[in-house]
This record gives structure tokens, C-alpha cells and sequence, in this order.
């Protein structure tokens, strides 16, 4: 009898301390820091020696600073007390509590739609709406820098996948054109804002492609909802596009500082989720708390609109002096600007050692590594928060000087 040659008779698990030694080797090695206070703009983190640190935060998607919001919480722990911390069985069991049906029916008010879904996370949510959608027979037609839960999403859903370059609206008419004409069904799927570049999909030409093509269009707008647009609706409402747009996906986690995922669109698309969306269909809800949070946060994004203004304006001035300081040049980064900005190192060791400069300053922006990224493309990416302050701006510019000068 012959047997798998890469499994050890005497550990079957063998194989992954190589892997780990691989990852290590190449710099791709990961492991969480231990964060020991409420998220904020400056916040306790233990290294992996054991040491505590107060750094900055520029690496959370904790955009509108309202993961820690005291009001939330609040909610939340209400929501505890009324419906305990477990939802007890999946949505279409007996786990829908009022306080999910509320979210949603908030979310679909807040994104002008006619109902919405809400799943456990944002993950789940692009993995439930690809894969509902699209099928056997038809063609996902994806970024190339979309998000890798809108990869996997296309991957597991049988649908023939194509690759379109990173924004290229002309080779996306191309690929339309020639699918057309064996695809059942065409789905054109893309990140709104992509969450490690902080540039926009071309969502104005996207849709104007619908004057001649026929295709349903899916955007993420996981990182926009909460900032983007006169109503926060995201990059779509930005760009007055929000009607060309089928299948809206979103995340409670980043802006609205949650968790859970949701999709909102017309009735029929939310009534077909409901019933097609296998995560939705086979997983516990999440719990009502959560729904609860979802609640508050909406209310304080429509309440407060002088937060996304404050991270918008950050977002400038940032961009600024970082162009003052030729850390980035005047071609990158053109305005519409975003709250992520991306510094590439270009290796894994490079981005690392460039974090670990920033940490001596007590900035605290992560390496982002291959396969979150291309390869060659390790980065820092800088993500900021409405209560950032002038003066945080300038040392972390100051600290990416020092990383600059010290990397040269
Ligand atoms: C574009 C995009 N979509 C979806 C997700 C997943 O959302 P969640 O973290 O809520 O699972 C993320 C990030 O995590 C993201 O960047």
C-alpha cells in the first residue's frame, strides 16, 4: 500500500512545523500582539516579549472611533441583559430577535435601500452574497485587489472567475464583451474603497458600462460606510452612482466599531438571500447585542456627521505632510483622498523594519505582508481616526522620516 509522502507516520502534523519554518524564513510569520486597553487613538499593546506600550493606533479600521464608544457599549450590555449573550440557533431557526429585524430595517433606512440582511461578520457576508448569487454557468468578474473574502467568495461559488487589472475599466468592457456570450448570468464584484491601498473603484465607468453590457453589480463598501457621502452611504453615493449599484455589502466592524456584515438592496434580493445565502442559512445569528451596537452606531453616524468630516480633513492634511516631507510624491494619492494610505517597503524584511522604527516612536502601524498584499508590495498602511490630532500626525510623519533615512 503506498501513503500520502508528506505525512509522518508518527505525527500527521509534522508537516506544518516546516511550514512555520518556511513562513518564518521569508518573513511572513504572524502572530497577534496583545492589545490591553479599549480601542482608541492611543492604546496599551504587549510585544511579544512581554512588555507593555502606550502607542498610537494607525492601524485599526476603527475609523469613526467608535469600537470603545461608551454609548455603544451601553447598548450593547443592554441588549445582554434584556436577551442574554447567546442567540441560540441560526436566523431562520428561531434566532431572529427583534433587535436583528430593528438593524436591519435601520441599515436599509440609512443606506436607502428596501431591506437588509445582517450576518455574524463582513467575512461571512461576501462569502453569503457571491455565493447565493453566482453559480455553475456564470462569470464573477473580480479586481484585481479585491478583498480576499470576495476571492474566496468567488471561488467557492462554481462561477468561471476573471481577473480584471487593478481599476482598468477598459479591460473590464473587454472581458464583459467577450463573456457575454457564454456566461448565464454576469457578476461584476469590487471593493468600493480597497482596504490596503485606500483608492477608489472607478464606479462611475463601472456602471456607465451597464449601457451596454448586461450584469449585476456587487460592491463592498466595507470601508466607506460611515465616511463617504453626503448620508455616509459610502463611495457610491460620493459618486452619485448608488442606483447603478444591485447588491450593496458592508461591515459593522470598521466605521460603526462592531461586528457583523450586512447586505442591503431591493426586497427581492434580500428576500432570495434569506432564503439562498448558505452562511446565513447554516450559521448561529449573531447575537442580539451586536444588532443592538449596529442600532447605536447608526444613530451616532447619522447624529454626528463632524466625525467623518474630522477624518476627512485629517486624511488631507496628512497627505499634505507627507508630500511636504517627500515621503510620498505629488502623482500618488490624488484627491478624492481616503483614511487609508499605504507606504510601500516593498520586501517583508523592509516593511518590518520600518515598523519596528515606528514602535521606538511609539507609533504603532503594522507591516502588511504577502498574501494580504501582492509580493514586493510589503507596506505600512496608515489608517486614521477622526480623533487623531495634528500633533499625532506630525510625529508619525516625523517617525516615517526617520524609517526613511535609517531604510535608505
Ligand atoms: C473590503 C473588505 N470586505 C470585507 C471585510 C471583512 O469584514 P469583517 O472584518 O467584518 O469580517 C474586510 C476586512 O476585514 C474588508 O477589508
Amino acid at each position: 500500500m503506498t501513503h500520502p509522502a508528506d505525512i509522518s507516520p508518527d505525527d500527521p502534523l509534522a508537516w506544518l512545523s516546516a511550514e512555520l519554518v518556511d513562513l518564518a524564513r521569508a518573513n511572513l510569520l504572524r502572530s497577534p500582539m496583545e492589545v490591553t486597553s479599549r480601542q482608541g487613538t492611543s492604546i496599551g499593546v504587549r510585544d511579544r516579549d512581554g512588555v507593555e506600550h502606550r502607542w498610537v493606533n494607525f492601524c485599526s479600521n476603527n475609523y469613526l472611533n467608535l469600537a470603545g464608544d461608551p454609548r455603544i457599549a451601553r447598548a450593547a450590555c443592554e441588549a445582554i441583559e434584556q436577551w442574554g449573550f447567546g442567540s441560540g440557533a441560526s436566523r431562520l431557526i428561531s434566532g431572529t430577535t427583534s433587535l436583528h429585524r430593528q438593524a436591519e430595517r435601520k441599515l436599509a433606512e440609512f443606506l436607502g435601500t428596501d431591506d437588509a440582511v445582517l450576518l455574524g461578520t463582513g467575512y461571512q457576508t461576501n462569502v453569503a452574497a457571491v455565493t447565493a448569487l453566482a453559480g455553475e454557468g456564470d462569470t464573477v468578474l473580480l479586481d484585481k485587489l479585491d478583498h480576499a473574502s470576495l476571492i474566496d467568495a468567488a471561488r467557492q461559488c462554481g462561477a468561471r472567475i476573471r481577473v480584471y487589472p487593478h481599476g482598468d475599466v477598459d479591460r473590464l468592457a473587454e472581458l464583459l464583451g467577450r463573456e457575454q456570450a457564454t456566461a448565464r448570468r454576469i457578476f461584476v464584484v469590487t471593493d468600493s474603497l480597497f482596504s490596503m491601498d485606500g483608492d477608489f473603484a472607478p464606479l462611475v465607468e463601472i456602471v456607465g458600462l451597464k449601457r451596454r453590457h448586461r450584469f449585476t453589480l456587487v460592491v463592498d463598501e466595507a470601508h466607506a460606510i460611515g465616511i463617504f457621502g453626503p448620508r455616509g452611504r459610502g463611495i457610491a453615493e460620493l459618486l452619485g452612482v448608488s442606483e447603478g449599484v444591485d447588491v450593496i455589502v458592508g461591515t459593522a466592524s470598521k466605521a460603526l466599531g462592531g461586528v457583523g456584515g450586512f447586505i442591503a438592496g431591493k426586497r427581492v434580493l434580500i428576500d432570495a438571500l434569506r432564503n439562498l445565502a448558505r452562511p446565513f442559512i447554516f450559521s448561529t445569528a449573531p447575537p442580539a447585542a451586536a444588532a443592538a451596537a449596529v442600532i447605536a452606531a447608526l444613530r451616532i453616524v447619522r447624529e454626528e456627521p463632524e466625525r467623518r468630516e474630522r477624518l476627512l480633513a485629517l486624511c488631507a492634511s496628512l497627505r499634505q505632510k507627507l508630500r511636504a516631507a517627500q515621503l510620498i510624491s505629488n502623482s500618488e494619492f490624488p484627491i478624492p483622498n481616503s483614511q487609508i494610505l499605504p507606504i510601500v517597503y516593498g520586501t517583508e524584511e523592509r516593511a518590518l523594519a520600518a515598523q519596528r522604527i515606528l514602535l521606538e516612536h511609539a507609533q504603532f502601524a503594522v507591516a502588511i505582508r504577502p498574501p494580504t498584499v501582492p509580493r514586493g508590495t510589503a507596506r505600512i498602511r496608515i489608517s486614521l481616526m477622526c480623533d487623531h490630532t495634528e500633533a499625532d500626525l506630525d510625529r508619525l510623519t516625523e517617525a516615517l522620516l526617520d524609517a526613511q533615512s535609517r531604510l535608505a
